[in-house]
This record gives C-alpha cells, structure tokens and sequence, in this order.
C-alpha cells in the first residue's frame, strides 16, 4: 500500500510554532514517526510539506497514480480551500484528514472544514497521533 502524505502551510515551523497548541516536536521529528509507524505497518509513504494551495493540488495530481490513499493535514486551507477539496474529488483519492489541535475547540473558523466532506474520516486533537492513527485506519480499510 502506497500512501501520499501531505502538510500544509506553516507546519514547517513546527517546534517553534505557537508550541502551547502544536507541540513542541519539529516537521522532521514528526515526519520520522510517521515513516516508522508506516514501516510497521508494511507501507510505503511519500512526505511533502507546501505553504501553497496550487502547489499542494500540483502534488495531489504528481502523485494520484501512486498512491493508493492521502494523509492530508490542509492547515489553514481546511477552513477555506474548495481547490483543495475539489481535487480531492476529481483524483478520487481514499483521503482522511488530520490536524495536530482539536479544531473543534478553537475559534469557530477553525470548526469549518470545507475539505471533510471528501475524506473517509478525521482525526484532530492527537498531535502526532492524529497522523499515525490515519495511517492505521487507511491499512485497516
Ligand atoms: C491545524 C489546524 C488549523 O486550523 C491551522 O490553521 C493549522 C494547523 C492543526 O494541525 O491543528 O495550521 O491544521
């Protein structure tokens, strides 16, 4: 199984961004256990981290014929980006979504996530978990 993960804006500054919600790990660190929970797993990732809409639907589209399912963390895009959305109908993607903070119990343009309705499932509020139970959930399926 060969599953594409995405990052979206600011989360290269992971460790040093607002660590009080996002923790105190860096990209890299978080990236490394996702690559081991995927080795357990028996499946093969491919990682990207972008801060731009058409860059993110540009890997979406590079990578749609390899993957056979997408971790996406849309960011700040999740509240607002139907681009990102509507590619993840068109490629007919198997997606789940994640965040590393609860958006559910942020500010309440936090709560909207425009990119849900196209996903199989959430996860939010676990940090790191938050990806690696995706990962369990796409192996499951
Ligand atoms: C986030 C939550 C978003 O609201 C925010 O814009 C992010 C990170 C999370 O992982 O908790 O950049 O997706």
């Amino acid at each position: 199984m060969n599953i594409l993960v995405i990052h979206g804006p600011n989360l290269h500054l992971l460790g040093k961004r607002q660590p009080e919600i996002y923790g105190a790990e860096t990209l890299a660190q978080l990236n490394c256990r996702i690559k081991k929970r995927a080795a357990a797993l028996g499946v093969k990732v491919r990682i990207f981290q972008s801060n731009c809409e058409g860059a993110i639907i540009d890997l979406l589209t590079a990578h749609a014929a390899w993957a056979d399912a997408l971790v996406i963390n849309p960011a700040a895009y999740t509240h607002y980006s139907y681009a990102i959305r509507d590619a993840i109908a068109a490629l007919a993607l198997p997606a789940v979504e994640v965040h590393l903070s609860d958006i559910s119990k942020r500010e309440p343009f936090r709560k909207v996530s425009v990119i849900k309705p196209v996903c199989l499932a959430q996860f939010k509020g676990g940090g790191a978990a938050s990806y690696l139970k995706a990962l369990d959930y796409l192996k499951k399926k």
